[in-house]
């Protein structure tokens, strides 16, 4: 008896200016009706291509795939979706323009018989939907205006709006904080126990631990493991994901703050009608790593974006070191050091239809070595790329690949080559870690520990609450668009206590914000 699911010997190599690059390699997997299926593997390893064959997106060039114990050729999405196979991607595909609900429901917008859209019966389902799930948005929003979190929700609502019977999740809960986690993971049970079948890809060992039954591991597009959950400790997962044993704790040596380095002093920044930033002020200190933790739109993107110049505040000042830098523009004050990872990593971070190299110099060909007399030198700047391809380790053959046939994480390690090779004194970094496999986690960690090590310093601003209690020094809980906490070292912190002011349950009397 065939599997509900059955993915036999797929393969698929993509070529790129006549370099072949084998995504997968006679990858298989098997999948019981009614379960959680979790997919894992380093960044690279085929998940995203797998499941997009799957899901009637990329064609397979080799192998079979069985559902429901028929052999089935899925060659566009709507194929895919007519035999009820639902996918939530890891790169978001929304209209910007287009509100909540009208994403939700494109293409398969309820009409009257004439064609007319009905409005108030689209706005009744996908309310539905959305409260089925527990997630709390405007449907009315214009998705432009959302963060990256609401985004994520929207894309999750869009999928299962058409009530598929086998829905895949490509890493659902990367841009999430905990307590959206949380209910994400509800749904999913409260789907599993409607008897729907789940493929969930993440990289977080938590996650995976929690909700799924079984596993399966792929390593450069083969499938190398596969087995039952309830057999794994946290350990031999990572093990099977990247191949080895990786230490899980972060090793972080105390060490007493320096000069300021960075200082934010009665900043207010409006968004539209709102005030998304009320009179924030901080300081950052040499050697420090401070976290920023904040439900995602309570105003800290806002105030990022105010901090590197590309949002105009209404008042306030910003300093670096003694030298004041509100007026000027986002490439002086870069010039200054000041360096960023955004959380967008698709649209903001990285171009995707430009190439690795252009990605990697788009901050320094305008300087020596890279600009003589006003002419960019080629060769240096894809010798630079092949530099960073080899120290970060991306997954790319050639430097004049785009950005976008990248996978998630390896784009994420583009980014944060650039950044880093930056020589940042502040650095920051807004979801880092978001999409990196276990390892590349912990690369970026010592990275940042080294700045932290150098005098130098990183604004964190992390949904991972984990992160958080391994990397910071202070933390600054944001609510509201104020600061409404300053936890120190000294005095300890937890993750409940982080959480609480988090959600505005709970505010500090008499915030100080000096280090002393
Ligand atoms: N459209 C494309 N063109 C060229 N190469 C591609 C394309 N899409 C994916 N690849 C390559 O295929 C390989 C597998 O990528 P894939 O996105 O499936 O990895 P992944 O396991 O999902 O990784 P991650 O955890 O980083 O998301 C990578 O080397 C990637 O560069
Ligand atoms: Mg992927």
């Amino acid at each position: 008896m065939r599997s509900y699911l059955e993915m036999t010997g797929i393969c698929k190599t993509y070529e790129i200016y006549g370099t072949q690059i084998k995504a997968l390699d006679q990858a298989n997997i098997q999948v019981k009706k009614g379960t959680v299926h979790g997919l894992l593997g380093e960044n690279g390893a085929g998940k995203s291509t797998l499941m997009k064959i799957l899901a009637g997106i990329e064609k397979k060039d080799a192998g079979t795939i069985y559902f429901k114990g028929q052999e089935v050729e899925l060659n566009n999405a709507s194929q895919a979706a007519a035999l009820g196979i639902g996918m939530v991607h890891q790169h978001f595909s929304l209209i910007d323009e287009f509100t909540v609900e009208e994403n939700v429901v494109l293409g398969i917008e309820p009409t009257s018989f004439l064609g007319v859209i009905n409005t108030k019966q689209m706005r009744e389902n996908v309310a539905k939907v959305a409260e089925k799930c527990g997630f709390e948005l405007d449907l009315e929003a214009k998705v432009g205006s959302l963060s990256m979190g609401q985004r994520q929700k929207v894309e999750i609502l869009r999928v299962l709006y058409s009530d598929p019977e086998l829905l895949i999740f490509d890493e659902p809960t990367s841009v999430l904080v905990d307590q959206e986690i949380e209910s994400l993971l509800k749904v999913i049970s409260l789907l599993k126990s409607q008897g729907k079948t789940i493929i969930y890809i993440s990289h977080k060992v938590e996650e995976i631990l929690k909700i799924t039954d079984e596993v399966t591991v792929l390593r450069a597009g083969k499938t190398v493991e596969t087995g039952a959950t309830n057999k794994l400790s946290a350990e031999k997962l990572v093990h099977m994901m990247v191949g080895k044993y990786i230490p899980l704790e972060v090793p972080k040596e105390l060490q007493k703050a320096g000069k300021v380095l960075l200082e934010v002093r009665n900043l207010n920044v409006r968004k539209g009608m709102v005030k998304a930033v009320n009179n924030v002020s901080f300081e950052l200190r040499a050697g420090e790593i401070v976290a920023v933790a904040g439900i995602n739109g309570n105003g800290q993107q806002e105030m990022v974006e105010a901090i590197l110049g590309f949002r105009k505040p209404e008042s306030g000042q910003i300093f670096l070191g003694d030298k004041e830098i509100t007026s000027l523009t986002p490439r002086e004050r870069r010039q200054m050091g000041l360096c960023y990872v955004p959380e967008d990593r698709i649209q903001v971070g990285s171009c995707s239809t430009a190439n690795l190299a252009e990605n990697i110099v788009v901050d320094r060909y305008f300087k020596a070595p890279l600009a003589r007399r006003g002419w960019l030198n080629l060769k240096t700047m894809h010798d630079q790329a092949r530099e960073m391809i080899t120290k970060y380790n991306i997954k790319a053959t050639r430097t004049d690949c785009l950005v976008g046939t990248l996978s998630g994480g390896h784009i994420q390690r583009t980014i944060i080559a650039r950044e880093i090779s930056a020589d940042p004194k502040i650095l920051i970094a807004c979801e880092i870690t978001m999409g990196l496999d276990v390892e590349s986690a912990r690369y970026v960690y010592d990275v940042l520990l080294e700045m932290r090590k150098m005098q130098k310093v990183v604004l964190l601003l992390s949904s991972n609450i984990n992160e958080v209690m391994s990397l910071a020094d202070r933390v600054l809980v944001i609510h509201e668009g104020k600061i409404v906490a300053h936890l120190t070292g000294k005095e300890g912190f937890s993750k409940e206590e982080i959480g609480e002011y988090m959600l505005g349950l709970k505010r500090q009397n008499g915030i100080k914000l000096e280090v002393s």
